[in-house]
């Protein structure tokens, strides 16, 4: 082995990013069922994080307290999300951590701990897909392939009737406009619109390119 190899797992790494109601959960669970590779929600931590702050009593706004809070809180994120023992896979996607989250996803100090963690589940598999906002551009952007997935705001607004399409475009908006690691198209990302696309039709797009 020379000195420019790189440590390469089993699994192919795939990051995939986009605004909220982009597809990225859909198209990354059709894809872990297509590849057989497991895949990692990274924006269900943010949540796990910001339930727990509002759980707590804590301002998601106080950086040191989230910041802290992340630190100590046990989150394990599969089909279920679970946060220090109680399962919490409804509650984060209520409107309540719908609002909050942003403010939580724009805390460096929280950044610092779930990107370690996204780190560490993907050295420990040795690959997998992962979506988020941030995945191609920071966490990962030495990834086999990365995709941005994207869809009208109307499309993307039909796909979120809970949260409401006021509330998606502010959570959009902050998310873009943050100054750490805001959702952007990394380097060499392959942009997909799903607006009027079949889920299978976009997963063959995504494997072609492997
Ligand atoms: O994918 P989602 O809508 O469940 O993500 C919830 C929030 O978490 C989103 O508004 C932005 C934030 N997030 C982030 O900042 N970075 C990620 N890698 C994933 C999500």
């Amino acid at each position: 082995m020379t000195a420019v190899d790189v440590e390469r797992g089993p699994h192919p790494v795939i990051a995939i990013d986009g605004p909220a109601g982009s597809g990225k959960s859909t198209v990354s669970r059709a894809l872990s069922e297509r590849l057989g590779v497991e895949r990692l929600d990274t924006g269900a931590m943010y949540r796990a994080v910001a339930w727990a702050a509002l759980d707590r009593g804590i301002d998601p706004g106080d950086s040191a307290g989230v910041a802290a809070l992340a630190r100590s809180v046990a989150v394990t994120v599969g089909e279920r999300v679970v946060a220090d023992g109680c399962d919490i896979t409804e509650a984060i996607r209520g409107p309540e951590v719908s609002a909050a989250v942003s403010a939580v996803a724009a805390n460096p100090g929280v950044r610092v701990v779930l990107v370690e963690l996204q780190r560490m589940w993907v050295a420990a598999r040795g690959g997998g897909i992962i979506e988020g906002r941030d995945i191609g551009s920071v966490v990962f952007p030495q990834a086999d392939l990365k995709i941005y997935l994207t869809a009208s705001a109307a499309e993307r607004a039909r796909r979120r009737p809970e949260e409401g399409a006021d509330a998606v475009a502010r959570r959009d908006r902050q998310d873009s406009t943050r100054s750490v690691s805001p959702l952007e198209v990394a380097d060499g990302a392959r942009v997909i619109d799903t607006t009027e696309r079949s889920v299978e039709e976009i997963v063959e797009e995504v494997v072609a390119c492997l």
